[in-house]
């Protein structure tokens, strides 16, 4: 079973993503403000996306509200097509699938090279149990390396675990910590052994439309 040392916490507190997603006020903030990359921070900048329509994150969150799926779309599983164009190095962003957040992050070569280290300690390392789709069954759990996307849902009793910076392993590397019974994930969304979670978070099914959008709910070629 892993140490477990005092986390440090996102900017974000609230276990209600959706609130967080949708107040976030970083999207407005200069480039300059935004802590990217320097620390391999990663953090949430991100909104409900779009089904049938493409919408840019950021700016453009008055363009991807109007575009949102209805309710009963999104309860039906409508399929959420992302714009990670703006997705820099370091950050992630949710989006709402099916009612329920998908982190997408863009890890940084160390956080790729570092989760190929960190295979001790995790429940699942190599993801033999069916968490992902076939194509995410490797070592990131994605069809990029360097792209992530996760069910934020823990495997527990479905709380929704919270980015940390650093510190969520012992080899201080960042992860994703579940505040209500303290499982703890990597960069992959592995968990790690002995803690409540039972199993890796899930990867939801996704396919790429180009090098830079991506449909969640779809599959194959686009
Ligand atoms: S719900 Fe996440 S550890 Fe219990």
């Amino acid at each position: 079973m892993l140490a477990k040392p005092a986390v440090q916490f996102s900017e974000f507190k609230s276990n209600n993503w959706e609130h967080e997603v949708l107040s976030d006020a970083s999207q407005d903030a200069p480039a300059a403000e935004r802590s990217v990359n320097t620390s391999r921070r990663y953090f949430l900048i991100g909104a409900t996306s779009v089904a049938a329509g493409v919408g840019v994150v950021g700016a453009a969150i008055p363009f991807v509200k109007y575009w949102n799926p209805s309710a009963k779309a999104k309860a039906a599983g409508a399929p959420v097509t992302v714009d990670i164009s703006k997705l820099a190095v370091g950050e992630m962003l949710t989006v709402a699938w099916r009612g329920k957040p998908i982190f997408i992050l863009r890890r940084d070569s160390q956080t790729v090279a570092a989760l190929e280290e960190n295979q001790l300690d995790l429940a699942d390392p190599n993801s033999d149990l069916p968490q992902q789709p076939e194509y995410a069954k490797n070592l990131t759990r994605s069809t990029r390396p360097e792209i992530g996307l996760y069910l934020g849902i823990c495997t527990h009793l479905g709380c929704s675990p919270k980015l940390v910076e650093a510190d969520n392993f012992e080899d201080g590397q960042g992860g994703f910590f579940c505040p209500c019974h303290g499982s703890k994930f990597d960069l992959a969304g592995r968990v790690g052994s002995g803690y409540p979670a039972p199993t890796n978070l899930e990867v939801p099914p996704y396919r790429y439309d180009s090098d830079t959008v991506i449909t969640i709910g779809l599959e194959g070629a686009a």
